[in-house]
């Protein structure tokens, strides 16, 4: 008897332990359930467009499946398109960026008459159409000044034809701007007051031709 005495006391013991381990692993559980949803609360009101967690088709859940990313914005939306000025200013030659001290406005056109048909006339005419007898061999061509029509940029504003596009033009020649190497920079020739009377007479040929002339 004593035999079956002992297995049997095992048996219960082991019963117990059993028991038990059952009834701690069941502790464990709830207290995780419970934890998990202390926080889903403490989420949700964190949060004020409501809970991301919840399950769709509840008052809270957000108009797309959580699962599924919003649709990225059209390319378009994030790179907002270049202004023409900021084009003009990242494709400007490097003389186009020293910044400017001077004022080239003022000048005496019937001072810078005279200089220009000495100067000047040989290529761009005497009235300034652009033939004059330095011409033929040119290309590109003289600009013609009795259309009005300038084209060099030489301060990357996006604006040409201002008196300090003419004016840098004539000291340090088209071709430091991206034109024709043919007109020769005239810096160490003319005084700033000769640059500005130059840059009156050349607009006063725009503009006579403007009006009819
Ligand atoms: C050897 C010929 C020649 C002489 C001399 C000459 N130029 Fe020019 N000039 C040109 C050519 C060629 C162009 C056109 C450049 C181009 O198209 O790239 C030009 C362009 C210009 C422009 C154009 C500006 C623009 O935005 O379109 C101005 C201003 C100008 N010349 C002023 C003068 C003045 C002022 C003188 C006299 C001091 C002078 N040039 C003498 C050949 C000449």
């Amino acid at each position: 008897m004593a035999r079956t005495d002992v297995p049997s006391h095992y048996l219960s013991l082991a019963i117990t332990f059993l028991s038990l381990l059952l009834a701690s692993l069941l502790v464990l559980t709830a207290a995780c359930t419970e934890r998990n949803a202390a926080d889903r609360i403490a989420a949700r009101e964190q949060s004020p467009k409501g809970d991301t967690n919840a399950r769709p088709g509840s008052p809270e859940s957000p108009p797309y499946s959580p699962a599924v990313p919003p649709p990225p914005p059209p390319a378009e939306a994030q790179v907002p398109a270049p202004t023409p000025e900021a084009i003009a200013k990242a494709t400007a030659p490097p003389a186009a960026r020293v910044p400017e001290t001077v004022n080239w406005s003022g000048g005496d056109p019937h001072k810078g008459e005279g200089i220009y048909s000495m100067y000047c006339a040989m290529c761009h005419g005497a009235d300034g159409d652009g033939k004059g007898p330095g011409a033929a061999a040119l290309n590109p061509k003289p600009r013609d000044f009795k259309s009005g029509a300038f084209y060099l940029d030489t301060n990357a504003n996006n604006k040409t034809g201002e008196d300090v596009d003419l004016a840098r033009v004539i000291r340090e020649g088209p071709h430091a701007f991206g034109g024709s190497s043919a007109m020769p920079a005239w810096k160490s020739t003319f005084t700033e007051d000769q640059v500005r009377d130059l840059v009156a007479y050349v607009h006063q040929l725009a503009s006579t031709s403007n009006k009819g002339g």
